[in-house]
Formats: C-alpha cells, structure tokens, sequence
C-alpha cells in the first residue's frame, strides 16, 4: 500500500508528507519524553515513525539532520541541569514480526559474513526509563536521563533513592565506570501506589512506565523517594582503569552483577535466531506473571569484538534489535455505555468502543467493571480513553486521557430498571455491584445460568452453545436448567441454525450428561461463590444431596474454604422453592452420580488432607490432579494457610508458593506429586 502511494505521489507531495510527518514525530515526543502525556498509543507512533524511516529510505534527497529518525526522544526540560553523555544513548531498532527479526539475523551474518549461529544474548525489553550511571572510584557522582539521546538531564539525588541502584560500587572495581540501565516501577508498587492516589484523590497514572517517569522528574528528590521504583542494568557504556576486560556482553552482564547492579534474572545466552525465537515466546507465555511490565525482547550479539565490526546506524547499533510483543494499550473512542446482565444478576458496564487493534486482535467493546471504576476514572462518552488487552484478561478500559476531552461528553449512569427484564435495579449492602432484582424471571439470567450449567466442567453438555440457548429463552422454549431434558429433536431442529443432525447430536448429548458426579452436579446448580473447588468439598463432606439441602450455617463453615458469606449463599439457594424445584426436575430427568465410596476412601493415605495447586502443570492437567487427589479423598483448597498439608508446584508459580515457604507448609513438584498419587493409590487398593 505505502509503495503504490509512493509510486503514485507526486515529489511535492511526498515533501509535504515528510514534513508533516516529521512535525507531528516532534510533538508527539515531546509530550511523551518531556511532558509525560502522550495523546497516542505507542503502537501508533511506530506506525508514524516508520512511515518516515521508510519515506527517508525511498527519498534520500529530502533526508535532513533534525528529522526525528536522526534523534532520539526529544530536548530534556528547563528544571534538571543538561548534561551532555560521554557517549551518546541510543535506541533500537524494532522488528514487531517473527520475519523482521529473521531478517534482523540475516542482515547480520551477511555483513559478518558467516554461516555460522550468531550467539545472541536475550533479555526482556524492560517498560520503564533509560538512565546513565556514571560512577568514579566505585562511587555514583551522576545519573542522567537519555534525553534526547546526545544530552539528558541530570537527576543524580532523585536517582540515589531507588534502593536498588548501587551508591558504592563492590571492589574491585575500575577508575571510571558508565552503566546503562532502565529504571521501572514494578506492577505491584504502581499498583499500589494509584489505589492510594485514587484514595487521597490525587493524579492517576495511566501505566506503571508513565508512573516511572512522572516519578524520576520530581524536582524533589524526597518525592521520588516514596515511590516504588527499581532498576536492572543492562549495559557498559565506559570502563576505565580496570585490569580486566570483557570479550562478551554477557560477561559484562556478570561483572556488573558482581559490583552490585541488578540484573535481570531472565537474562539468557542462546546460539541462532530459532532460540532467541523459542525464547520470546516463553518470556510471552510468562509477560502476565512477571513482576515487572516488558513490551518486547532484546537480541543483542553476545561477542563485543563482532557488536564493534557491526557498529551503528544513526540513531541504534546494528547488533541488536528489540522484537517487540503487540502493543498491550491504544487509544480510542468511547461511543456508548451497554450494561451486560450476568448470570447472578449483576449489570456490568461494558463500554462500546470505536474499533481499535490492541494486544493482537480487533476490540470494539471493553469493560468498565463497575460504577465506582467509573467514577473513580472520570469515564464519559465521547471521551478518548485507554483501551487495555493483556494476554487472555478482559479487554478494559484503563484510563481516560482528559487532554482529549471534547466540551460535550455525557455521564454515565446506572439504569434504574434492568435493561433485559425491567425488574428493578438494587445495589446491596457494601456491595460494589449493582443487580437486577428479576432473578431467574430475567431472560438475561435464564441464558447465563443455563450456559453455566452445560458449561465442559459443570454438566459437559456438548453442543449448547449461546446462539441455541438464545433463541431457547428468547421463544419461551425453556426457562430453567431442568427444562433442557424435555427437549426433543423435533423442538431443536425447529431452530435456527440448527439441522437435524446437530439437533439428535444435541439430545443425544444431553442424555450422556445425565450420569454426572456429585461435584459437577453441585458446580453445575450455579450457586453464587461454589466454584469447582468449593463443589469438590462439599461433594466429599455431604454423603449426599439431602444432607447438604439440610445444612445449616454453622455446618457448612465446618469445610475447607468455606466462610459465613459462602455459607449464606449455599444455605439461601436451597432455601429457595424455585431452586428446589429445579433440582427436583433435574433429578426427576434422571440426573444421578455414584455415591462415594467412603470405604476405601478412609483408607487412602491422603484422606482429609488439605491440596493447594499452583502454577502450570504438566506432568497431568490442574483438572486430573484435582480429581485423582479427591478421588482418593483429599481436599482441594484455593488459599495457602496452616492448615494446608501440601502445595503443589508447576511452572510459573504464584504467590502462593512464597506463602508455603513462609508458613512451612510442605512443597511438591510433579513428579512428587505424581509419587504421592500412586502411593495412594496402592495402599487404598490395599
Ligand atoms: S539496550 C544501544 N536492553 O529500550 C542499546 N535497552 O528502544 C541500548 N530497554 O532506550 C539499549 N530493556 O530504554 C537495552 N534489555 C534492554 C532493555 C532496553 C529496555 C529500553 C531502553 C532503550 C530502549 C530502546
């Protein structure tokens, strides 16, 4: 598309173009290197960028010395002294495909002329700051932001406070040492650190880097002090009266470890771009749980003398490229409010958004969550706000940019009536979320429930989907979950979209989710707060049905987990006649699940002990575990406390693996946990 348009467009226009494009890259620079408010998302500006860098490519003739693919970032600000660097801070080059990093690669053995797999070290490409870090006989006497790459400004004492910057250097260490590094909030702290901004009523930030920055730029170092920030050093600028020197970066890597900087732990040497590949799609799949944010990897060539052959290109070295990860944030338009019905009854604002590519994939609504979020953010239609999509998390509104507001904007607010069944809307007691009072007479809660109910881990009704149970609802066909085993294909194949085939697919399917189990039966029943786990334990407590119907209170809180609100919930749903009579029809269709074998189930050596999963497993999905633990009548609980017998480990594990090691619970991994199934196993056979 860009070389048609070039092809076609006459010198002028192209001049022009240039220009524009060049005025609006210094803006935007400006307002996000000096002014910390940027009006576009990141993703946008590279679009800009590289349209110049490419316009450039094509038309050497218009280059020019202050175009912004010459500089990098823009002039510091009046208040910190300018300090001009020793050596200039340059960028990197992005690749935001797999082929432009091959390419990358290529370039590379080209101009080395080798065959040979280029040993690359990869790092995460850390969202914070760039700083240089100049230290004289061990000692840190200044630190500069990248400013515009040629010259920073020099915040030294605001640099001092952040506990992980070195202030004296562990010997031996070289006359004159320059570190290269960024300087981040991490997600936890920038958490932290908005919940009480929003709670004094002050400034929010609108990501943990914006923090970062608004952070280093306080011209009160006592400020900056109070904030949570970090650093990892990720490169030696200058390194004087030192005996020994380093052939690669990663032995740089390791020096500066050993003279006290941070590092980062996820730093790795690989040979060949394949590997530095494989590594960027690991340190994807591990983006969400690390404690800090990445937007992308760094491949640097491991080996200086080659990264010396290589040199730079104006404004970024040859020997290194930052494969960017799809942007996580863009801006957009917020057009309307819709307020979605959820199976319990809670209207969640869902904002309808000019349509927008964010996090790999095409948005057009976001969720607000809730009527305090949206106070909280100031969110009007017609605002410009940040639409946020990180890994598998709902795609959310995170923030409005108020710079962008136009005079006429509309306030949200919450339907008196709910907009699927017109019963009232009630926000309870304490409660963050509004509902609609129409309970199972909302069509809206009709469909969610029955969703829920024939969901693969409840009642594994393949072939139900939405599009079904909406014309079901929608043409009084069925109301309840029970009502699903009068249907026949006759009935079914009347829907559309549905043919004959699919219909006695459907019967068929509904038939073989008749034998069940306690725990799925339970799970499946939709109580508020009973999620699997919770459904597993009350399945191993009560013997059966009648028994749990009956429970009290008290009873109920005697099982793992369960606290007085999930008590209340379980105790109120069975003291609802409607929900009894549901229960009683499904029973009646021939729902039924074998009765456990308390027998042999006293007689496994796990019976009664409490199981805490976390992390990935592998050696056997989180499902089979939980099943083959409580088959042998172990109990599965979703929190760490005293009480817990064993935490199970997989990879990338949570919080919840520090809380084992605090309290000293006892830690497995899978295969001990694999070892402790089939030990079980054996004496309960026994
Ligand atoms: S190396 C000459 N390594 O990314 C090479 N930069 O877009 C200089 N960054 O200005 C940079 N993590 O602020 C390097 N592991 C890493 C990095 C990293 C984050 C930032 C840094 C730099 C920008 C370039």
């Amino acid at each position: 598309m860009l070389v048609i348009l070039m092809n076609t467009q006459k010198p002028d226009d192209i001049a022009n173009r240039i220009e524009i494009l060049r005025d609006e890259i210094h803006a935007h620079n400006y307002r996000y290197h000096v002014l910390d408010a940027p009006t576009i998302s990141d993703a946008e500006y590279d679009r800009l960028f590289q349209e110049l860098k490419n316009l450039e490519a094509e038309h050497p003739e218009f280059q020019s010395l202050d175009s912004p693919t010459q500089r990098v970032g823009a002039a510091p600000k009046k208040e910190f002294p300018a300090v001009a660097h020793s050596i200039p801070m340059l960028s990197l080059d992005n690749a935001f495909s797999v082929d432009s990093a091959k390419d990358f690669d290529k370039r590379i053995r080209i101009r080395l002329k080798t065959e040979a797999f280029i040993t690359y070290a990869c790092e995460p490409k850390i969202d914070g700051l760039a700083v240089s870090l100049v230290y004289e006989q061990g000692r840190l006497i200044s630190g500069v932001t990248r400013g515009d790459g040629v010259s920073g400004e020099q915040i030294t004492e605001n640099l001092r406070t952040i506990s992980t910057i070195p202030l004296k250097l562990k010997p031996p260490f070289p006359d004159v040492l320059e570190v290269r590094g960024e300087v981040f909030m991490p997600k936890a702290g920038f958490k932290a650190l908005n919940e009480k901004n929003a709670l004094l009523g002050e400034k929010l930030f609108v990501n943990p880097r914006n923090a970062a920055a608004g952070s280093l730029r306080q011209l009160d170092s006592s400020i900056t002090a109070k904030r949570p920030l970090s650093f990892f050093a990720y490169g030696i600028a200058r390194m004087e009266g030192f005996s020994q020197r380093f052939s690669t970066h990663s032995e740089n890597m390791q020096a500066l470890k050993k003279w006290g900087f941070p590092v980062c732990a996820e730093n790795r040497v690989v040979e060949g771009i394949e590997a530095c590949l494989t590594y960027y799609e690991q340190l994807q799949a591990k983006r969400e749980q690390l404690p800090f944010e990445i937007d992308g990897v760094v491949y640097k060539v491991d080996n200086i003398e080659l990264q010396q052959q290589l040199g730079f290109v104006s404004r970024a070295p040859r020997w290194a490229i930052a494969h960017k990860f799809a942007a996580e944030e863009a801006f957009s338009e917020l057009l309307g409010i819709e307020f979605q019905v959820g199976r319990t009854g809670t209207l969640t604002p869902v904002a309808r958004l000019k349509p927008v590519f964010v996090g790999g994939a095409t948005i057009s609504n976001a969720t607000l969550h809730n009527m305090d979020e949206i106070q909280r953010k100031d969110v009007r239609v017609g605002d410009t706000v940040v639409v946020r999509r990180a890994g598998d998390v709902i795609p959310e509104v995170a923030s409005v940019v108020l710079e962008k507001r136009p005079s006429q904007t509309t306030h949200i607010a919450m339907p008196k009536h709910c907009p699927i069944c017109h019963s009232d809307v009630i926000r309870e007691k304490e409660e963050a979320a509004y509902r609609c009072m129409g309970g199972l007479f909302c069509a809206a809660q009709q469909k969610e429930a029955i969703l829920h109910f024939s969901a693969r881990r409840a009642m594994d009704i393949d072939g139900l989907g939405i599009k079904i149970v909406d014309q079901l609802v929608d043409k009084k066909i069925i109301q309840t979950v029970a009502d699903l085993y009068t249907l026949s294909v006759e009935q079914l194949a009347g829907l559309e979209r549905l043919g004959k085939k699919s219909a006695e697919n459907l019967v068929d399917a509904l038939a073989k989710s008749k034998e069940t189990t306690f725990a799925r039966f339970l799970f499946s029943l939709g109580i508020r707060e009973v999620g699997e786990a919770t459904a597993h334990n009350l399945a191993n407590h009560f013997s059966d049905l009648q028994t749990l119907i009956k429970a009290d209170e008290l009873e109920l809180q005697q099982i793992t987990d369960i606290g007085p609100i999930v008590a209340a919930h379980i105790y109120y749903f069975f003291r609802q006649p409607h929900n009894l009579e549901v229960i009683q029809g499904l029973l009646k269709a021939g729902i039924h699940w074998q009765a456990p074998q308390s027998k042999s189930v006293s007689n496994s050596p796990l019976f009664g002990a409490t199981f805490v999963l976390t992390g990935t497993l592998n050696a056997l999905s989180r499902e089979e575990a939980k099943e083959q633990l409580i088959a042998l009548g172990a109990k599965i609980s979703e929190a760490v406390s005293k009480k817990t017998s064993y935490v199970v480990v997989g990879d990338s594990p949570g919080s919840k693996l520090t809380k084992a090691q605090s309290l000293g619970v006892p830690i497995l991994d899978q295969t001990q946990l694999l070892a402790l199934l089939e030990h079980a196993k054996q004496a309960q056979s026994q």
